[in-house]
């Protein structure tokens, strides 16, 4: 039994994350500001030390790391459109919170960091699928703030020696994927349209192509990423390898909700990127990782769980 702290617990990658942990017998920690998180996103996982604050007060983040083996870095604010309306609060949240946590969990000798980063960092890279190796280019307040805190963890991998891993996730998707905004991850705000019978909105052509990656997916890999050996200093991508236009998605999910509405239009959003797919060779070759949950099995559990709530 190991001893993990998770941030951003009571939100969606994250509660997925403790509830696997507190599974498989591990003592968690959850630290989450309840600013997007919700409380209710651990009602159903015992044993877990909650601790409500916000990282980005270097006191929440000392108190935070006592004791701990191993910290799951997921606290964010996660969006793209939130950063370029308001980058100063996601800057906060993103960076200065970031930095907070390698400082406090380096100083009580934790024994790996493991960081939520984004495949936003490529921003619109002309070669797909994107590698690990090409440059950065971040398109937006958000994808910049991830690339800051991702080269943050690497330097303090090279600076101290603090083990610190980075997986770039890709459009992550899932049961407690919050809807409830407009800043809500696409797919939760489909879900929810067609099983309300609404029409979906879709910002441009909706030719745009996403790698949707179902979270128990990346669950597996971060957790792999807790204890690979080559791993340290590196960032990783963390996805199925495949890609989908939104058009496609529609599609896809009016065939399993049993429905056929159709989209809305509206002006493509800025900071948007255009094409975004993983490789996923180097998860695969230095965590051994490989997807287990395909986008239709995925998108199947989703819905249900969408429905049961609605129930
Ligand atoms: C981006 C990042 C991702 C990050 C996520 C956090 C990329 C490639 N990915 O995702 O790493 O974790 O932000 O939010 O940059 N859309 C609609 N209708 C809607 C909502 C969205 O058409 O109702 C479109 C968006 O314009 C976008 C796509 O769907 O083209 C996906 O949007 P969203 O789910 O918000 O995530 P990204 O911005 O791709």
């Amino acid at each position: 039994m190991s001893f993990y702290l998770v941030t951003g617990g009571a939100g969606f990658i994250g509660s997925h994350l403790t509830e696997e942990l507190a599974r498989r017998g591990h003592r968690v920690r959850v630290v989450d500001s309840l600013i997007t998180g919700k409380r209710r996103n651990l009602d159903h996982v015992a044993g877990v030390e909650f601790l409500e604050g916000d990282l980005a007060d270097p006191a929440i983040a000392e108190r935070a790391v006592g004791g701990v083996e191993y910290v799951l870095h997921q606290a964010a604010i996660p969006s793209v459109p939130r950063s370029v309306n308001d980058p100063v609060t996601s800057h906060r949240a993103n960076v200065d919170a970031s930095l907070n946590i390698l400082v406090a969990a380096r100083d009580v000798g934790v024994r790996r960091l493991v960081y939520a980063g984004s495949s936003s960092v490529y921003g619109d890279t002309p070669t797909l699928p994107k590698r690990e190796d090409m440059p950065p280019n971040p398109l937006s307040p958000y994808a910049l703030q991830k690339l800051v805190a991702e080269q943050y963890c690497q330097m303090f991998t090279r600076l101290y020696g603090f083990e610190t891993v980075t997986i770039r996730y890709f459009n992550v998707f899932g049961p407690r994927q919050d809807p409830g905004s407009p800043y809500s991850g696409v797919i939760s705000l489909f879900a929810t349209a067609l099983i309300e019978g609404r029409q979906p909105v879709i910002y441009g052509d909706g030719e745009q192509t996403r790698d949707f990656t179902y979270v128990s997916n990346v669950v597996d890999g971060v957790l792999l990423a807790c204890e690979a050996p080559k791993a340290a200093g590196e960032a990783v991508n963390v996805a199925t390898g495949g890609r989908i236009s939104l058009n496609g998605l529609l599609d896809t999910m009016n065939g399993i909700v049993g429905t056929n509405l159709k989209a809305v239009h509206q002006p493509a959003r800025a900071g948007d990127v255009r094409d975004s797919q993983a490789d996923i060779t180097k998860a695969r070759t230095v965590l051994g990782y490989s997807p287990r949950v395909g986008l239709e099995e995925g998108l199947r559990n989703t819905l249900d769980w969408c429905r049961a709530g609605r129930a």
